[in-house]
């Protein structure tokens, strides 16, 4: 399947647009002030900043599941202060969501897990099977697929929710504290392949973590909040941003090796 553009410095597609954002929950202090961001396509972003300073309240504004009290938010052309109710699924189709806590079906196998947002945009049986099975493979669990979600680690269960969130292809993926529940190796692990998802398909990544190492180590633009306001946006550093990349192509597994997985539990 053809993919979208990969982020080129020339490219100006903004996807993510705050104009002096803020959201206020009660009449005290605003959980995010006066916040403007542009992301563009193909950007691997962070965003930092200590307990309470507005990170989860900021991507929730651009999931649209909060709206903000004032300023403008746009992202992928939606205008979401303006948006129809009936328009926000179609929406939300674009985005690949990833929390902390997994938030996987319990009483489901892993390949249930991921074949569940296959059906919720109506993917043809076959070709969901091989959606499920290739994203499984892409995060090295394709293995596990029959495993209840209750029998895997803490950082498989993240590889299962990222490739959930990551199956129908979105055009962003958003990540808050997607490593707040593993260990630091583990943890790096994950960023790895978040990483991985951002280069080889061209995903605008948008990831919230407290973890100062793995911002560290991975030399991406960092967003810092500080009491609901962006104090610093730091851009990536140089040698990291390609010039031209290949865009991956979504590998497709051979119509004969389905024959060797049984879905039917
Ligand atoms: N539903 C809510 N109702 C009222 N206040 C809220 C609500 N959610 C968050 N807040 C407040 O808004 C501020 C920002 O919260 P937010 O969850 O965005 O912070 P955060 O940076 O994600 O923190 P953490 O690192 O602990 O996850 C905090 O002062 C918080 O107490
Ligand atoms: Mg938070």
């Amino acid at each position: 399947m053809a993919r979208r553009k990969v982020y080129t410095p020339e490219s100006d597609d903004v996807v993510i647009s705050l104009r002096d954002v803020s959201k206020q929950y009660t009449k005290q202090a605003a959980a995010v002030t006066g916040a403007n961001l542009e992301v563009r396509e193909g950007e691997f972003v962070f965003v930092t900043g200590e307990t309470g300073s507005g990170k989860s309240t900021l991507v929730k504004i651009i999931m649209h599941e909060l709206k903000a009290s004032s300023g403008e938010v746009n992202v992928l052309g939606y205008d979401l202060s303006r948006i129809g109710h009936g328009k926000i699924p179609r929406f939300r189709r674009n985005l690949g969501i990833v929390f902390q806590d997994f938030r996987l079906l319990k009483d489901r196998n892993v390949y249930e897990n991921v074949a569940f947002a296959q059906r919720i945009i109506m993917v043809p049986s076959a070709q969901m099977k091989r959606n499920v099975l290739n994203m499984l493979d892409m995060v090295g669990m394709s293995d596990k697929y029959k495993r209840k979600v209750t029998q895997l680690s803490g950082g498989e269960q993240q590889r299962v929710a990222l490739a959930r969130a990551l199956v129908n292809k979105p055009l962003i993926l958003l990540a808050d504290e997607p490593t707040g529940n593993l260990d630091a190796d583990t943890a790096w692990e994950i960023m790895q392949l978040i990483d991985k998802v951002n280069r080889d398909y061209g995903t605008t990544v948008l990831v919230v973590t407290h973890d100062r190492s793995i911002v560290e180590r991975m030399h991406k633009r960092v967003i810092e909040m500080k009491q609901g306001e962006i104090i610093s946006d730091t851009p990536a550093k140089e040698e990291d941003i390609d010039e031209e990349e290949e865009i991956f192509e979504y590998q497709d597994v051979d119509a004969d090796d389905l024959d060797n997985y049984d879905y039917d539990d």
